[in-house]
């Protein structure tokens, strides 16, 4: 006779809407965990190298920020953001310092699509323009508006699509499977400038914002060429409208700097962030230049964004990430796990390519490098694969062919060699069995 739980686990998931959606057939169910590694119920251990989809950038049950959330669960837990707390006030002057120049005003909210949902409604009040640029592959989020933006399966499959809500769909950057045929750099971007000529077509003179992923995690770790946000920020402005920048899952220090578009010759409008922001207790915010965060001036009222709770642990995490160097460190573990793909590459041809920046790693997995043609079910079998070996690793792309790496950015260097040994052995059982 099954317990309660066991019924719910093999059930159709139909009381958990939210767990419909499950990496394995035969569900995970976890117990614990413990900084680089998770644990299931039975005990079995894994090296975590998704780290919650990137969000406990400082791995699970980290010590350090625990001991300071729990201080503050202790003292205060929840007031609104009617009154003042020490956490929520020391929370927003460190986002004015870690954030790039020129962006000051703090808006925290409790998930990252509430975060770029209201940055879109900021641009909007600012420059009074409607439309919205999202491109595709972009995933920024599950209210009605962020999902208008979410172009990860194809526009179309949106029940109140991109253009019932102001948004339009401009070209991507994936320079791997160029939507317009081109190679970089010889193509000078014109991604980007296809969105200009796109515009000018459908007659739309003024854009509220240009909103854009630096490197698309859901589409499959599609990384902004050089040239790309700046040829982005260009057109945003020419335009009368901001550019909003979602760093929702590159930020805090995966990418080797505390923003990946650090990276780049822009300057963010408005920076949207969430996931690592609090090493796993949900908190999100974005950021805007005084000027654009001024365009709201009516109340304006979160019950509990920037909670005392949420703002401490952040605090923690911000200053667990600084302290301990966690950006070199990820750009260092990143070139050795990067290094050691590449040496799997060149053992097989199910790997198409490799691509990301620091700990923010993808590996894009084709049937046949010369035709790329996406090999989806290699990727679902190669993470199931990882999974009996005792790694954890997600998949993102429309096709969910490519594999996403993003462990903790704590993770040893022998850590890194375990999980390129397990990559190496799953990668041989599927290419036996494809
Ligand atoms: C780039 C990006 N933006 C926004 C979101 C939405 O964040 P949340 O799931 O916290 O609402 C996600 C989530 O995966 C994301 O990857």
């Amino acid at each position: 006779m099954p317990s309660d739980r066991d019924h719910l686990i093999h059930r159709d998931f139909s009381l958990m809407a939210q767990a419909r959606h499950q990496l394995y057939d035969e569900p995970l169910v976890l117990a614990r965990g413990s900084m680089e590694y998770l644990y299931d119920t039975d005990g079995n251990e894994y090296l975590d190298c998704f780290s919650g989809i990137m969000v406990t950038s400082c791995g699970h049950a980290n010590p350090e920020i625990n001991a300071r959330i729990k201080a503050q669960v202790d003292l205060l837990l929840h007031t609104s953001t009617f009154y003042l707390t020490e956490p929520l006030l020391d929370l927003v002057a460190r986002l004015e310092e870690i954030t790039p120049a020129g962006l000051s005003r703090s808006f925290l909210v409790n998930s990252g699509s509430e975060a770029v949902d209201g940055a879109i409604l900021l641009a909007r009040e600012h420059t009074g323009n409607e439309v919205v640029v999202s491109l595709q592959l972009g995933y920024h989020g599950r209210t009605l508006l962020t999902e208008a933006c979410t172009n990860v399966s194809g526009a179309d499959d949106i029940p109140f699509g991109p253009d019932d809500l102001g948004v339009a769909v401009g070209c991507n950057a994936y320079c791997y499977r160029c939507p317009l045929g081109l190679e970089y750099p010889g193509c000078g971007v014109g991604c980007a400038d296809s969105i200009d000529t796109e515009l000018d077509a459908a007659g739309i003179d003024r854009v509220a914002a240009i909103v854009v992923e630096p490197i698309q995690g859901v589409g499959g770790v599609i990384v902004s060429p050089p040239g790309h946000l700046e040829s982005l920020e260009r057109i945003a402005h020419a335009r009368d409208g901001v550019l909003i920048i979602d760093e929702v899952q590159s930020g805090f220090g995966r990418t080797g700097t505390m923003f990946v578009s650090e990276q780049y010759d822009i300057s963010p409008d408005i920076l949207v962030m969430g996931k690592a922001m609090a090493n796993g207790v949900p908190a999100a915010a974005y950021v805007a230049r005084d000027d654009i965060g001024e365009a709201i001036q009516r109340p304006t009222f979160s019950t509990y964004g920037g909670n005392p709770l949420a703002s401490a642990a952040a605090l923690a995490t911000i200053d667990y990430i600084i302290d301990n160097d966690l950006p070199a460190r990820a750009a260092r573990a990143g070139q050795r796990f990067e290094a050691g793909l590449a040496d799997l590459a060149g053992g097989t041809d199910l790997i198409g390519e490799i691509r990301g920046r620091g700990l923010f790693l993808g590996v894009e997995l084709v049937r046949d490098p010369a035709t790329k043609e996406p090999a989806g079910d290699q990727g679902l079998r190669l993470v199931q694969q990882c999974r009996e070996r005792g790694l954890i690793v997600g998949k993102s792309g429309p096709h969910g062919n490519v594999i996403r790496i993003g462990p903790a950015l704590t993770i040893s260097d022998s850590q890194i060699d375990r999980a390129l040994e397990v990559l190496d052995a799953s990668l041989r059982t599927v290419e036996i069995a494809s």
